[in-house]
Formats: C-alpha cells, sequence, structure tokens
C-alpha cells in the first residue's frame, strides 16, 4: 500500500493557504490529493477557509459566517502570504470541484463547524460531490463527530473519517460503529500500536500536519494510508525514492 499524499490546505507552505494557487502549485507538484476546510456565508455558500474568522488569511475582519460570498469575494486572501498573490480570493467549494474536473485529484473535504455550528453544511457538501460526481475519491472528515455521524444517515454514499488531536479510547469503536473509513489524527497521536489497532477493525490511519522528511518517512513507514502536508513535493519525493 502506497501512503497518499495529500496537499494539506493546498501547497501552503509556498501559497496561500486554502486557495486556487496553492491547489495549483500542489497539483504541479504531484501531490495525490488536496486536503481543504469548508464553511458557510451567510447566504449559505461553502467557502474554503480554514479560521472561523477573516482576520488572519484575509484583509477583512469579523466572521465568516456574517458575510455574504458577495462580499467575501472583495477580499484579499493572498497578500498576507505574499505581494505576489494580492489579487488572490477565498474559493468557493464550486471553484475547486470544477477546477478538478480534468485533475480528478483525491479531496479531503474537512467540515470546519467545530467552533461554529453550521446548519445543513453536511448536505451542502454532499450535494455539491454529487453534483460535480466526486463522491468516490472524495473522503470527509471532522472534529464534530456529530457532523460526521450526520453523513452516516444521510442519502449520498461516501466515505468519511473521525479527525481527532486527541488520545480518545473510544475512537477505533466509536469510528467502526458509525462504519467510518478511517481516522485522521494528529502526528502526535501516531504510533504502531494504534495503526494495528484501526487496522485490526478495518480502518485505516491517516495523520496530519506532517512537514518534515523524518515524519513523513515515519508516517510511510508505519503504514499511515494518507498523510497531510503543507510540502507535497517534498513527501512524493519520499514516497518515490521508497517505492522506485
Ligand atoms: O484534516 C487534517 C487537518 O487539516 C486538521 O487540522 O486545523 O489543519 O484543519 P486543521
Ligand atoms: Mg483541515
Amino acid at each position: 500500500m502506497s501512503t497518499i499524499i495529500y496537499a494539506h490546505r493546498g501547497a501552503s507552505k509556498y501559497a496561500p493557504e486554502n486557495t486556487m494557487p496553492a491547489f495549483e502549485l500542489a497539483y504541479k507538484h504531484g501531490a495525490d490529493g488536496i486536503e481543504t476546510d469548508v464553511q458557510l456565508t451567510k447566504d449559505n455558500i461553502p467557502v474554503l477557509i480554514h479560521d472561523e474568522q477573516l482576520n488572519r488569511t484575509t484583509n477583512g475582519k469579523g466572521f465568516v459566517k456574517d458575510f455574504t460570498y458577495d462580499e467575501l469575494k472583495q477580499l484579499d486572501a493572498g497578500s498576507w502570504k505574499s505581494y505576489h498573490y494580492k489579487d488572490t480570493t477565498i474559493p468557493t467549494l464550486d471553484e475547486l470541484l470544477a477546477w478538478n474536473q480534468d485533475k480528478q485529484l483525491k479531496l479531503n473535504i474537512e467540515l470546519k463547524n467545530n467552533i461554529i455550528f453550521y446548519q445543513g453544511l453536511e448536505n451542502i457538501v454532499c450535494q455539491k460531490l454529487a453534483k460535480y460526481n466526486m463522491t468516490k475519491q472524495t473522503v470527509i472528515s471532522s472534529f464534530n463527530h456529530d457532523s460526521i455521524t450526520k453523513i452516516f444517515d444521510g442519502k449520498v454514499e461516501i466515505d468519511y473519517a473521525l479527525l481527532t488531536g486527541r488520545h480518545n479510547k473510544a475512537l477505533v469503536p466509536y469510528s467502526k460503529k458509525i462504519k467510518a473509513k478511517g481516522i485522521h489524527i494528529s502526528y502526535r497521536l501516531l504510533s504502531n500500536r494504534l495503526v494495528t489497532l484501526a487496522n485490526d477493525n478495518q480502518l485505516y490511519v491517516a495523520v496530519y500536519t506532517v512537514n518534515s522528511s523524518i515524519a513523513i518517512k515515519r508516517a510511510i513507514r508505519l503504514g499511515c494510508h494518507a498523510l497531510f502536508t503543507d510540502v507535497p513535493k517534498l513527501a512524493i519525493d519520499i514516497k518515490k525514492r521508497r517505492f522506485a
């Protein structure tokens, strides 16, 4: 099995996270997939942004949920990273899915609803994935495990995984119970024991956010199904060397 390399928020070390240039760069660097974070605007448009507030990654202020998409698209989501990206905007989920039509990268859509409650986010995302015929290559994840249960209960057939940064004994039995495909854990929690326990329960393990050569090599060696990295080129090069 070869570990899937997801570009975490795109190739986010070199381009502004969760923007089209970061996704383009990830594609250019040979990433197997894109990990991105989705939230809803005031008018229920799914947009790709990590923080609940605009302050860190745009020239706006306040909460994503309090602005319409037309308002959000006026913001500069690139200059904070580099002047070179000054005309970059916050992308919608539609933009990513349309862009991926001819590339067919794998996708990990993370529902960012663990701090803000976005009514109907699960259904909106699933419908979009169905519309673009991208359910097969996508896994949905969330720190909000209630949200994952809603995917389990939903009408669209799509893989989902539990996301966690904390040690939690119930994680493996709970994931199995709700028929998750895997668990996405912080690299800090990665151990041979956990991978074995998960695999024995027909669950895969994926790790975030793995940026050093040592950590990438370890994640691959321990049999992680996938890893999330801000530097997909490094991870792809390591993987190629290992499997050459
Ligand atoms: O989905 C893996 C990882 O993205 C989870 O943490 O905070 O980077 O979204 P975060
Ligand atoms: Mg994320």
